[in-house]
């Protein structure tokens, strides 16, 4: 997830340009990076955040009255000065923005470079101004020679292209990264999202997958992706700025759990990767995970797929108790560290004494984090950056990554495939917004909450529970079904909600019993469980799944109902759910 901005104007553009890209950097601040075209093309870019980039090499400073620019959330290559976009050709007179994945990228590097073409960064998108411009030595315009280009290219782009043969335009095109056109009197502008060209204009044409565009200073044409020019509407946008950066939502916490389906899709085309990477891991005999918080549950998640569909002895520990554990580390256990900050202290400092004895693999949403430089293995999560300091879209993204490790682990191809019906059954999850709402209504003045689930779906419990303490300050605590009878039983009495994940699968009757336990006590029941089971109709509230749902696959989804639960009683309770006390999005001390 990246910003791009594409801007033209019949004035020097730097400055509009980069008070647009400021808007985007809430999408990336790997780097920042502009190109303009004048007789040439002229390029400024830096990596960190835009302020500290900008006070050292002043991107206003440069002519043009054409431009690009990029802020980056690194997927390929680290956020360094080289690997920051805009990307040129050996020519230097074709210059790319890109936000998006290449996923044949490595072929079409190999083929390229076998042609004579150099590279001078490890990012996926500088094929794209090489081979743009193969194509315009081949005798072909600005235009076609993108349209050839994207043909090309599998995964997902948005891109903005300038070249010195043809200064008079931008050429844009996208497949499953956003983009839109603004439109005004004054000048045309390309962009991810609508904050950043608010300032500019009102007036914006959102692109569909597989759509071109040209954009001159007093004219837009759209195409499909044979280049025949189509209608497209114009809308009016009523956003407030700050509205606008949230792209229209209330919150980045909301904004990130409707990204979830996007995310996974995301994350799901690492599975290439992870198959590489496990094909490199040493002999092990044992595995650990080492984490916290929320991506602690992920780990108790992958401890119950892996004991029981690879049958491999695994433990979870809590990164702040590593050292108690560490003396049982040896060469036969493969050690799994998941951080989404990848900056967390307590999982960077047991990474660095787990690495000494076993093989370490680290799963992490920041490219070029800390740990990432520690850890033997690394496999990114792609959720982009999250804002929200409760974790959401990254959580998912995390038991995508976990799932495919499994599968590829036990080369369980049916699992693999199952894992891309997720997205289509997220959408449902996010569709069911305004029920949840109203169950939030209900039972935001409770003092208590418990969570009940076994198997795969524990941790989601101990996940759902979490969510609720971080962000509405309600006590909640979550548990294995079959655990309350033990003690907890005592604390449930009449009208206290306990949220029961009840998916079809083998624990379901043991579940349901227990949770007959609780409903006799008293208790509220929320009930999470299929649309086909009649036996939850006379709970008090109850959210329903596709039957497809199994227990197998229920904690990729029912965690989304649970979010929207704990942001709506938040939002309920008037506490802002992005920003709870106490709390801070990346934990570096100890
Ligand atoms: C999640 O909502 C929390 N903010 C917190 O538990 C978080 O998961 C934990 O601090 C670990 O962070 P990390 O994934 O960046 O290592
Ligand atoms: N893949 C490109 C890079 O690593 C763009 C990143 C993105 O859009 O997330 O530079």
């Amino acid at each position: 997830m990246c910003g791009i901005v594409g801007c033209i104007l019949n004035k020097e553009v730097a400055p509009t340009i980069i008070d647009s890209i400021k808007k985007l950097e809430y999408r990336g601040y790997d780097s920042v990076g502009i190109a303009t075209v004048t007789d040439k093309i002229n390029v400024k870019k830096g990596s960190g955040k835009i302020k500290e980039v900008d006070d050292e090499i002043h991107l206003e400073d440069i002519d043009g009255k054409i431009g690009i620019a990029h802020v980056r959330w690194a997927t390929h290559g680290n956020p360094t000065k080289e690997n920051a976009h805009p990307h040129c050709s050996c020519d230097n007179k074709i210059s790319v923005v890109h936000n998006g994945i290449i996923e044949n990228y490595k072929e079409l590097r190999l083929e390229l470079q076998q042609e004579g073409h150099t590279f001078k960064s490890e990012t996926d998108t500088e094929i794209i101004p090489h081979l743009i411009e193969k194509y315009m030595n081949e005798g072909n315009d600005l235009l076609k020679s993108t349209q050839l280009t994207i043909n090309r290219l599998i995964g997902s782009y948005a891109l903005a292209v300038i070249c010195t043969e043809e200064p008079d335009k931008i050429i844009g095109a996208r497949k499953e990264s956003p983009l839109i056109v603004g439109v005004s009197d004054h000048g045309n502008f390309l962009a991810s999202d609508v904050p950043a060209i608010l300032n500019e204009t009102r007036n914006v044409i959102y692109l569909e997958d597989n759509e071109i565009i040209q954009l001159e200073k007093d004219n837009v044409i759209i195409m499909d992706k044979d280049l025949n020019p189509i209608e497209k509407e114009i809308v009016e946008i009523d956003w407030d700025p700050e509205m606008a950066e949230k792209g229209g939502f209330d919150h980045f916490m909301l904004k990130e759990i409707y990204e979830e389906p996007q995310v996974i899709k995301d994350t799901l085309s690492e599975s290439s990767k992870i198959k590489e990477i496990v094909s490199k891991f040493k002999n092990f005999n044992r595995i650990c995970f080492v984490a916290c918080g929320t991506s602690y549950h992920a780990s108790l998640i992958g401890e119950y797929l892996i004991e029981t569909q690879l049958h491999i002895p695994t433990e979870v520990i809590l990164a702040s108790e590593f050292e108690y554990f560490q003396n049982t580390l040896d060469d036969h256990t493969l050690v799994i560290f998941i951080t989404q900050s990848g900056e967390t202290a307590d999982t960077i400092n047991a990474l660095k004494v787990a690495k000494q004895v076993s093989e370490t693999l680290a799963i992490v949403n920041v490219v070029g984090s800390s740990v990432t430089r520690e850890a033997h293995h690394v496999i990114y999560t792609r959720a982009g950056p999250e804002i929200g300091v409760a974790a959401t879209k990254t959580y998912i993204s995390q038991l995508i990554c976990i799932y495919l490790l499994v599968a590829h682990l036990s080369e369980n191809e049916e699992l693999i495939e199952r894992l891309y019906t997720i997205p289509e059954l997220t959408e449902e999850s996010i569709e069911r917004e305004e029920d949840i709402k109203i169950i939030a209504k209900k039972y935001k003045t409770a003092k208590d909450f418990f969570y009940i689930g076994s198997g795969f779906n524990y941790p989601t419990a101990l996940e759902g529970a979490l969510k609720l303490k971080e962000i509405t300050y309600i006590h909640a605590e979550g548990y294995p079904a079959g655990e309350l009878k033990h003690g907890p039983l005592a604390l449930i009495e009449d009208g206290i909600p306990v949220v029961g994940l009840l998916p079809p699968g083998p624990s379901y009757s043991k579940t349901f019993n227990n949770l007959q336990e609780i409903r006799a006590r008293g208790a509220h029941m929320i009930i999470l469980g299929s649309e086909e089971d009649t036996k939850i109709d006379d709970v008090h509230d109850k959210i329903v799944f596709n039957q497809i749902v199994d227990e197998l696959i229920a904690p990729l989804i029912y965690i989304i109902d649970l979010q929207l639960l704990s942001y709506h009683i938040s939002v309920e309770k008037d506490i802002d759910p992005d920003k709870p006390k106490n709390l801070a999005k990346s934990v570096t001390v100890v």
